[in-house]
């Protein structure tokens, strides 16, 4: 395969125009960047990275480059590749990247093979399918992968899948649906390395999974239908860190928003926030948009579809499109879905409802809007390019575990973070510390 697959070079000065935009929302990152082209601190290392090809992303493509990185990137998510940051990052930046809008499973699978083949010291993951697809072909479990994947992986020696997985020093990972892969992996006893688990930095998931996930979610739902929210039922599944950003800022447009939840925590935290909560049975009768942002499977299905109103609109924000269970909806319909807007696929159902589903199921915010606004990816890529960092210094004394980013890398990027924003704060006291650290002052 040649060094590359985009869709059109010709695309890279509008790309290059709009990596630039980004970068001006990503002070830490240029810091970061700025001390790694002095520093080369990943001088040597060949690095795969599976990730959402944004702006952004290209912005933590630069950084990871100037640091000394022999990188590769192809996309975590068919839909999520914005073309023309593709081609700027091929021809300007000089940056192997595998990723085509709309690109079918099988072209996934062939940019996940070159991310393989370029056989890499560490791995970068959205969502884990890099880091699977590795431990699927050094354990022969061919039956996992998608079938042209397995067919290249089967015609490989023994010697070359193993060869495959050598060198990998360790890796990190960006989303919580990556992290939950990784650590059923880990009690499994099939994870071959040591992951930062970046998602679990509060500087990514306060921030990026609650303001950016919220902003991008309710832009991509607008871009796709213009609907106006205000006085919409606009039903929120998943009240964890996405979910509480979404409702919030779907309340802010003067939406009636309803959340449905599993967990009796978050779901008491929602009511006592206001939202009416109920069983998504319920929900499905009075929603006007449903939006799933669960990490979890079939959490809008068939019998949900039954009672749905004429004209719904559904949408999902979690990692994988599986969050709604489209195969049962499509078997419930007459023919196929009629695209009556770009990303808005219609289905006509057997009793003469028409329901819209957006994107596919697949992540809405990246599919038909840009993802998250730059200024929040600023904080999530610091801590992938800083993680990357610590793994090249410290993988030798690490265990084939899921680790947290550590504290010193998190306070750093808040302290970095609030300086770029000219915010100030306070500072403890001599006289404070000391108050803090005792137990004999009380009332
Ligand atoms: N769209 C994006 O850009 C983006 C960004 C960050 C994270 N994500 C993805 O969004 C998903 C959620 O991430 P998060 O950080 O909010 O996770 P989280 O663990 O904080 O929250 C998920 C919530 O969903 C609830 N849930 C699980 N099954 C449910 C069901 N059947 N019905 C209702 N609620 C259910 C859980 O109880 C939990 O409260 C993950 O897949 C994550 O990878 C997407």
């Amino acid at each position: 395969m040649s060094n590359s697959d985009i869709k059109d070079l010709s695309l890279a000065e509008g790309g290059r125009r709009r990596i630039d935009w980004a970068e001006r929302e990503m002070p830490v990152l240029r810091q970061i960047r700025e001390r790694f082209a002095k520093e080369k601190p990943l001088k040597g290392l060949r690095l795969s990275a599976c990730l959402h090809v944004t702006t952004e992303t290209a912005n933590l493509a630069r950084t990871l480059h100037e640091g000394g990185a022999d990188l590769v990137l192809t996309a975590s998510n068919p839909l999520s590749t914005q073309d023309d940051v593709a081609a700027a990052l091929v021809s300007m930046y000089e940056i192997p990247t595998y990723a085509i809008k709309g690109e079918d499973k099988v072209t996934y699978f062939k940019h996940i093979r070159a991310a393989l083949e370029h056989k890499p010291h560490m791995t970068m993951d959205d969502g884990a399918d890099l880091v699977s697809s590795l431990f699927f072909i050094e354990m022969g479990r061919f039956d996992n992968l998608e079938p042209s994947l397995a067919a290249w992986a089967r015609g490989l020696k023994d010697s070359e899948r193993a060869e495959l997985l050598k060198g990998v020093i360790g890796g990190t990972e960006e989303t919580t649906t990556g992290v939950i892969r990784l650590k059923a992996m880990e009690a499994d006893n099939v994870l071959k390395f040591p992951v930062i688990a970046v998602n679990d930095a509060q500087t990514k998931h306060f921030f990026d999974n609650r303001y950016g996930t919220g902003q991008s979610t309710v832009d991509g739902i607008i871009r796709a239908t213009n609907v106006l929210l205000a006085g919409k039922v606009f039903v929120v599944s998943g009240y964890g860190w996405c979910g509480r950003g979404l409702a919030s800022r779907a309340r802010g447009m003067g939406a009636l928003v309803v959340v449905t939840e599993v967990d009796p925590m978050k779901a008491l935290e929602a009511v006592m926030d206001g939202y009416q909560v109920m069983p998504m049975m319920d929900a499905a009768k009075i929603g006007d948009i449903f939006c799933t942002v669960t990490g979890d499977i079939n959490v809008i299905d068939e019998h949900h579809f039954a009672a749905m109103k004429d004209g719904a609109i559904v949408a999902n924000s979690g990692h994988f499109n599986v969050e709604i269970n489209i195969p049962s909806l499509r078997a419930m319909s007459v023919g196929d879905p009629s695209l009556v807007r770009p990303f808005v696929d219609q289905y006509l159902t057997k009793d003469g409802r028409k329901i819209n589903i957006l994107g596919e199921g697949r992540l809405i915010n990246l599919a038909s809007a840009e993802g998250h606004p730059a200024s929040v990816m600023d904080m999530s890529f610091a801590n992938q390019a800083l993680a990357a960092e610590y793994m090249a210094k410290n993988a030798d004394k690490l265990e084939k575990k899921v680790y947290s980013v550590p504290a010193d890398i998190d306070n750093e990027i808040a302290r970095l973070k609030l300086q770029a924003m000219g915010v100030k704060i306070d500072t403890l006291t001599a006289e404070q510390v000391k108050y803090l650290g005792s137990w004999e002052e009380g009332t």
